[in-house]
C-alpha cells in the first residue's frame, strides 16, 4: 500500500481508504462491519472515514460510528480516524450546524460512540452559512488544543470558503483545514474547475468520495436492466436516485469504453476509477465504500496501479474535456 501525506501535515494515510457511509447500520451490520475493518487493515488501509449522521437513514440511529467503535476495539491505534459533524442529528434548533454549541456536543457524542478519546481528523460535514466562520474556526482550534482532535478538515466546501477559513486561522494562529472532501470521480468532475487547483496551490489534501459512483464505476449496473438483487441500489432509494442522475445513456457509453480500457490492461473498472484519482498528487486518499471484505481488499489492491502519463492522457481522451483536465 502507498501512503500519502494528509494535506500539508506529517501524518501518512493509505492511498485507498474505507468509508462507512451509505450502508453501515443497515446492509452492513455489526458483524460485517468488523469483517470489513479487519480486511481493510490486512490490506494496509489505515484511514477510515465516518460521520455522526452515517447509519441514520435506516431508523434514525447513528449506527455507523457505533459499529466502527466496536470494530476498532484493540486496533484503534493503527487507524487514522476521521469523522464529521454539522449535519442535523436530533431535534431542536441547535442540533445541527457549525456553531460552537453544536460542534462541541457533536464531537463528544461521536467520541462516545467511537469509544475513543480523540479523532484524528475532525471535519465540518458541509458549509454552514448561518454561523460566522470565526466561531467555527475558533471552536475547532479549541478542540485541537483540548487533545480531542488532531487535525481538522472541511467537506463539500467551495474553494473560497476553505480559503477564507484558513486565512482567518492564519491571522489568529489557529488550526487550519488540512483537507477537504468532495464528490469526485470519472463521471463527476466539477471539482476540477476550482477546488482542485485551489487544493494544489494551498496544499490542502483532497479526499474524493463516491470514487466508485455508488457502484456504477465498479461495474455493478447495466443500462436497461434492474439493479442486481444483492446491490445497494436494490436496497436503497438514495442509491437509485444517484443512478438516475449518473446512469445516463452517455455515461454508460463512457463506462463501456473505460471498462474495456481497464480490461485490456488486466484491471477492472473499479481499479481504473481508483487509480485515475490517485494519478492526481493532491489526492491524499481515495475513500471507497464496500459492502464486503472482498470489495475493500480489491479496492486496496487498485492503489498498486500507477497510471503513467500516456495512460492518464488516454483516459482523459475517453472522458472528453468537459469538467476540465487532469494534469
Ligand atoms: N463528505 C461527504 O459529504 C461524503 C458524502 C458521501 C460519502 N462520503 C464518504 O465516502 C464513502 C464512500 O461512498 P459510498 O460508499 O457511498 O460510495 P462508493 O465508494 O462510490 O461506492 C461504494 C459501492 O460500490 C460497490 N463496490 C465497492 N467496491 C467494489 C468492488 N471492489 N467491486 C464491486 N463493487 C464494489 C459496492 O456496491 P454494492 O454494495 O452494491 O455491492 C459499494 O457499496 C462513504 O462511505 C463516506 O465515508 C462522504
Amino acid at each position: 500500500m502507498e501512503y500519502r501525506k494528509l494535506g500539508g501535515t506529517g501524518v501518512r494515510v493509505s492511498a485507498v481508504s474505507l468509508g462507512t457511509g451509505g450502508q453501515w447500520g443497515g446492509r452492513v451490520d455489526r458483524g460485517a462491519a468488523k469483517r470489513i475493518v479487519a480486511a481493510a487493515l490486512d490490506s494496509g488501509i489505515n484511514y477510515i472515514d465516518t460521520a455522526n449522521i452515517y447509519g441514520t437513514w435506516y431508523d434514525g440511529k447513528p449506527l455507523a460510528e457505533e459499529f466502527l467503535g466496536l470494530a476498532l476495539e484493540g486496533v484503534r491505534e493503527r487507524i487514522v480516524l476521521g469523522t464529521k459533524g454539522c449535519q442535523r442529528l436530533g431535534d431542536g434548533p441547535n442540533a445541527w450546524g457549525a456553531s460552537r454549541y453544536n460542534l462541541m456536543n457533536a464531537l463528544e457524542a461521536s467520541l462516545r460512540r467511537l469509544r475513543t478519546d480523540h479523532v484524528d481528523l475532525y471535519q465540518i460535514h458541509l458549509y454552514d452559512p448561518e454561523t460566522p466562520m470565526e466561531e467555527t474556526m475558533r471552536t475547532l482550534e479549541d478542540l485541537v488544543r483540548s487533545g480531542k482532535v488532531r487535525y481538522i478538515g472541511s467537506s463539500q466546501y467551495q474553494a473560497w470558503q476553505i480559503c477564507t477559513c484558513n486565512d482567518l486561522a492564519d491571522r489568529y494562529g489557529w488550526a487550519r483545514f488540512v483537507t477537504t472532501q468532495a464528490h469526485y470521480n470519472l463521471l463527476e468532475r466539477e471539482a476540477e474547475a476550482e477546488l482542485l487547483p485551489f487544493c494544489r496551490a494551498r496544499n490542502v489534501g483532497l479526499l474524493p468520495y463516491f470514487a466508485l459512483a455508488n457502484g456504477l464505476l465498479a461495474g455493478r449496473y447495466s443500462p436497461g436492466e434492474p439493479p442486481p438483487a444483492d446491490s445497494r441500489a436494490a436496497a436503497f432509494e438514495r442509491t437509485r436516485r444517484y443512478l438516475g442522475r449518473y446512469g445516463t445513456p452517455a455515461n454508460y457509453v463512457t463506462i463501456g469504453k473505460l471498462t474495456e480500457y481497464a480490461r485490456q490492461r488486466g484491471h477492472t473498472l473499479a481499479d481504473l476509477a481508483i487509480a485515475w484519482l490517485l494519478a492526481e498528487p493532491v489526492v491524499a486518499t481515495v475513500i471507497t465504500g464496500a459492502s464486503s471484505a472482498e470489495q475493500i481488499a480489491a479496492n486496496a489492491r487498485a492503489a498498486a496501479w500507477k497510471l503513467n502519463a500516456s495512460e492518464a492522457a488516454e483516459v482523459r481522451a475517453i472522458l472528453g474535456s468537459e469538467g476540465g483536465t487532469q494534469e
